[in-house]
């Protein structure tokens, strides 16, 4: 599936990320500026903060507990479309996915 990161300054990045990843990792593995992962995708460190676009929200599963407590956390505020990347797993149904990185992670 196919994801585009938006930075602050508005530029775009699309990447194929492989199936059963996550979001953070599609970022990570392609050197996208922006998502710094400190915990390593399990939920604990708030530092893979994104926005999901308001095109994107239908095709994204609840948070999980975990996860809404460590939006608790983000370095940057906390909106309505707030979400741990590494908490986004990548299946076909995220196929056009756009996220925007956030001013700071820390
Ligand atoms: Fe730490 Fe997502 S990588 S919460």
């Amino acid at each position: 599936p196919e994801i585009t990161y938006v930075a602050v300054d508005g530029t775009a990045c699309s990447v194929e990320v492989p199936l059963g990843t996550s979001v953070m990792r599609g970022a990570v593995f392609n050197d996208i500026d922006g998502i710094v992962a400190q915990c390593g995708g399990n939920a604990q460190c708030a530092t893979c903060h994104v926005y999901v676009d308001e095109t994107s929200l239908d095709a994204l599963e609840q948070a999980q507990p975990e996860e809404e407590h460590m939006l608790g956390f983000t370095a940057a505020d906390r909106l309505p479309n707030s979400r741990l990347s590494c908490q986004l797993k990548v299946t076909g149904a995220l196929d056009g996915l756009i996220v925007h990185l956030p001013e700071r992670q820390y």
